[in-house]
């Protein structure tokens, strides 16, 4: 393998895929401890002491920038960039504009930790970034939408593997929401805040066609892409069905633009658009089971592996939990029992059910996969690995199903009522209800968080041990060499 892989690493631009790989470890651990510590302070309040800095409120935006934009948006550059380059059999386009790509990224959400911290939003969920970031962010993001056209019209292959079908598809989504979303006017030339152009019912839609959209397309499309590279290599079979793969794309792309408002239930929208949603959101059952159903059969004539291969144990887990939260989003999006779960922890639920199950399981597995081959060499520890996927499992469960039973206890008891019709329950009963949930919602995290932190040790290890052993290799060549 280290032979194929050296020269692999010469033809292939590998330094902008490693650069991306070490940043979504990085990030991984710093954005799920920021989820850690705000998860600790809504248990145990006092965490907040007083200091505005690291209040909740402003610490949880950097939890979702870090883990979504940091980590997921890194893990996204790093696998594409090696999808596009392996499956075209061509080198990255640009070298230069992909190191653009990579320092316009990091600097965006550094930038935007900072902001946070100091109190500056747009107040727009996953977008709250101030103006100048967006205008960083749109830049980087043309420019990965160039290196990526132009690498694939480079191809020396005739076809375009479905994986980058996904990738470009996220890539121009992520785009037109960005773009379309963060529309505003700012105050003056030298204020960080902003007027959005959209305004009253159209501005909360525009919000949540973005929100959902990045759903869609950020947290789901692009790590199917992800999917369809990674579980074929590990499990060295092909894709299942490449017509299912072609057919739940395009139903995919089509239905996912419209669910946005499933968001805003039961508030002063139209309601006829939020019938839409939930009737679109229910179809959208389909394509997403089309990929779950093709990622697991892919699998299939390879089960044997699960007990010898820690990499295939994340993917599957990852499969599986990208079906159970789009079967769950769906029942979420019926209004009746959205009026039962929004306001409520069972989101919350959801999100993690998809961001921890699907989003960070599926990283987890390509990166296993990838790192070796990214530094020629074999993992520093397979024990590791299987010590993280239990660390993360275990994590997992724990974390979502405190968050049922805090999600659907306190809305049950929001809207009981007594024999006069007058509320059963103050609100500050359902809060100290609230308690022990959180507290096992916080044990969940720290088991997802000493995963990655063991990931993150095993890969230092594997780059120092990759590092050594090509220092050794060339040592040897060059004594070769002087005797020749
Ligand atoms: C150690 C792991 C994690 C912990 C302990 C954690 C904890 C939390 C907490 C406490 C919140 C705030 C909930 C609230 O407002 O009531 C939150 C929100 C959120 N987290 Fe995490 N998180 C973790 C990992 C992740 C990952 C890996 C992702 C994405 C890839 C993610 C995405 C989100 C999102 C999108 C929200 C906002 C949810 C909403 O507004 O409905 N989290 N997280
Ligand atoms: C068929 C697929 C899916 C549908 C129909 C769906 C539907 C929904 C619904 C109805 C909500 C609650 C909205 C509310 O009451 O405020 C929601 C929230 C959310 N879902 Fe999903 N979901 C799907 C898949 C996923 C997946 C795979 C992920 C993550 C990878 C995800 C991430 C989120 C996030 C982050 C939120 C919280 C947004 C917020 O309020 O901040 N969803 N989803």
């Amino acid at each position: 393998m280290a032979h194929s892989t050296a020269q692999a690493t010469e033809q292939y631009n590998y330094d902008i895929v490693r650069k991306f790989t070490i940043m979504t470890i990085v990030w991984g651990v710093l954005g799920m401890f920021a989820g850690l510590y705000i998860a600790s302070e809504l248990a145990w309040p006092f965490l907040n002491f007083d200091i505005p800095e690291i209040t909740f409120g402003r610490l949880r935006p950097v939890h979702t920038t870090l883990v979504i934009f940091g980590f997921g948006g890194s893990a996204l550059f790093a696998t594409s960039y090696y999808v596009v380059q392996r499956t075209c059999q061509v080198r990255l386009y640009n070298d230069g504009l992909a190191n653009l790509t990579f320092w316009g990224w990091q600097a965006s959400i550094v930038l935007a930790a900072i902001s946070y911290v100091m109190g500056y939003t747009q107040a727009r969920e996953y977008a709250e970034m101030v103006w100048p970031i967006d205008i960083l962010i749109a830049v980087t993001w043309v420019a990965y939408f160039w290196i990526y056209v132009q690498t694939l019209r480079r191809r020396s292959q005739p076809h375009i593997y479905v994986a980058n079908w996904f990738f470009i598809a996220f890539i121009l989504a992520t785009a037109l929401l960005h773009i379309f979303n963060n529309m505003a006017v700012p105050v003056s030339m030298f204020s960080l805040e902003s007027y959005s152009l959209h305004a009253g019912v159209q501005d909360a839609m525009t919000q949540w066609w973005y929100g959902h959209n990045a759903v869609g397309f950020f947290l789901t499309a692009a790590f199917l892409g992800m999917m369809y590279y990674f579980v074929p290599k590990q499990a060295g079979r092909p894709v299942y069905s490449y017509r299912l793969s072609i057919i739940h794309f395009w139903a995919l792309i089509f239905l996912y633009m419209w669910v946005g408002t499933h968001h805003l239930h039961w508030t002063a929208i139209p309601d006829w658009t939020s019938t839409l949603a939930a009737t679109f959101s229910i179809l959208l059952l389909m394509p997403s089971w089309g990929g779950m159903i093709n990622g697991i059969m892919t699998l299939s004539g390879a089960w044997d592996k699960l007990r010898t291969d820690p990499i295939i144990r994340f993917l599957i887990v990852a499969l599986s939990f990208y079906g159970m939260s789009t079967f769950e989003g769906p029942l979420m999006s019926l209004k009746s029992v959205n009026a039962l779960s929004h306001y409520t922890d069972w989101t919350i639920g959801h999100v993690h059910s998809g961001a921890l199950g699907w989003v960070a399981m599926i990283t987890f597995g390509s990166l296993y996969h990838l790192i070796p081959r990214l530094w020629e060499t074999k993992m520093y520890s397979e024990k590791l690995i299987y010590l993280h996927f239990w660390l993360a499992t275990i994590g997992i469960v724990l974390y979502i199903t405190a968050m049922w039973v805090a999600g659907i206890g306190q809305g049950l008891l929001l809207r009981a009522f007594d024999e006069y019709g007058n509320l059963a329950y103050t609100f500050v009963e359902s809060v100290a209800f609230l308690h022990q949930p959180y507290v096992f919602r916080a044990l969940g995290g720290a088991f997802f968080v000493v995963g990655i932190v063991l990931m993150a040790f095993n890969t230092y290890m594997t780059i120092r041990k990759g590092n050594r052993e090509r220092a050794e290799l060339d040592a040897k060549l060059a004594a070769k060499m002087a005797k020749a």
